[in-house]
């Protein structure tokens, strides 16, 4: 491997932080203790759970998730002036297959970016539960990573470089000295939105190999938001208004930017399309589909942040913000403190079943 090969291929988040030790090892943390017992037994193994024996066709994958490009599109397609006018049956069967790989690259990279942030909070989080709890994580968002992985290699052939809008949002957290900051980040924001990603994804596709693997990636990371939910509940009661100021405009800020990690730039470059192009066209156009699509994504973010105590603390900042935007509306759905069980349960009995 030459020089410009590895810096094209390792990626160095320089960071300052305390890794802690407690020498408090009683178990206090009840809930915690709870999670970690149930993440010890819900462990399950890529290579012999999965059968990655299947053929997989990637065109026929696309059509399901998305109808083809064509009709999740069809407003672009139909607008005036549009950048994609020059698009037949061909083309946008394409943007289907592009759509579905540049979704489950972005879906790789953010569990890579888990695997980091959860090994950084076992270092960092002072509880010894916690640590405990997060060292499940470690292993669970490693295989993670593994399944996305070989699903693109071995099943589509290829992959997307990361997002800019993600790639930013992870180094943010993971440049953060805050232990706090990695949960909020991470388990509630980029964790929160992966799960209705993933429930999403996992709701149409048909084909077997994916949706096992989803359902089996999801109720892990149900855990995960939880271990996120039970862990700052404890921690922002004891903050000031001005600290929790501080926790909403860095929610604000990774939420905005989430909401842009769906507008797959890498996906229309590809296409030979200029991205900005059809963003402008689409906001034109953005028909209410699309626009639910996107307010669906911030279902399990919302009710977090709300149980966390952040929608309301200091003046309801974060509530009207969240409101401005639109989503204010998914605020008492199920938080995932609770919702965690009957995803772990729902694999259980379909795995037997
Ligand atoms: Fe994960
Ligand atoms: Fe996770």
């Amino acid at each position: 491997m030459t020089t410009t090969e590895q810096l094209d291929t390792i990626h160095a988040v320089r960071a300052e932080f305390d890794s802690v030790f407690t020498w408090d090892y009683a178990r206090s943390r009840p809930s915690l203790i709870k999670l970690y017992e149930k993440a010890k037994t819900s462990q399950w193994n890529a290579s012999t759970d999965l059968d990655w024996s299947v053929d997989v066709d990637p065109e026929r994958v696309a059509q399901e998730l998305g109808g083809g490009g064509t009709m999740r599109f069809q407003a672009l397609a139909e607008a005036e002036n549009s950048p994609v006018k020059h698009f037949g049956p061909k083309e946008w069967s394409q943007v289907g297959v592009e759509l579905q790989n540049s979704l489950l690259s972005q879906f790789m990279h953010g569990e890579q970016g888990a695997l980091l942030c959860t090994a950084r909070i076992v270092e960092t989080v002072p509880w010894i539960d916690a640590k405990y709890y997060a060292a499940t994580q470690v292993m669970d968002e490693a295989r993670h990573v593994e399944v996305f992985a070989r699903y693109l290699d071995e099943k589509l052939g290829y992959q997307y470089r990361i997002n800019e809008n993600l790639k930013g949002i992870l180094d943010d957290i993971l440049r953060d000295p805050r232990w706090d900051i990695a949960y909020l980040g991470m388990q509630i924001m980029v964790e929160g939105l992966a799960l209705a990603a993933f429930g999403m994804m996992h709701m149409v596709t048909t084909e077997p190999l994916l949706k096992k693997m989803l359902r089996y990636v999801m109720s892990d990371e149900a855990r995960h938001v939880a271990f996120g939910v039970l862990s700052l509940q404890e921690y922002y009661k004891g903050l000031s208004a001005a600290e929790m100021r501080e926790r909403q405009e860095f929610a604000y800020d990774v939420a905005c930017r989430l909401k842009r990690r769906f507008a797959h730039t890498e996906m229309w470059e590809r296409m030979g399309v200029d991205p900005d192009a059809v963003y402008r066209t689409m906001d034109r156009v953005n028909p209410p589909a699309q626009q639910q699509f996107q307010q669906l994504l911030f279902s399990k973010i919302v009710p977090n942040c709300k149980k966390l105590g952040l929608l309301d603390a200091a003046d309801g900042w974060l509530r009207e913000r969240f409101t401005e935007i639109g989503v204010i509306q998914f605020e008492d759905w199920a938080d995932t403190g609770e919702e965690y069980g009957t995803c772990e349960a729902e694999r259980q009995c379909r795995a037997v079943s």
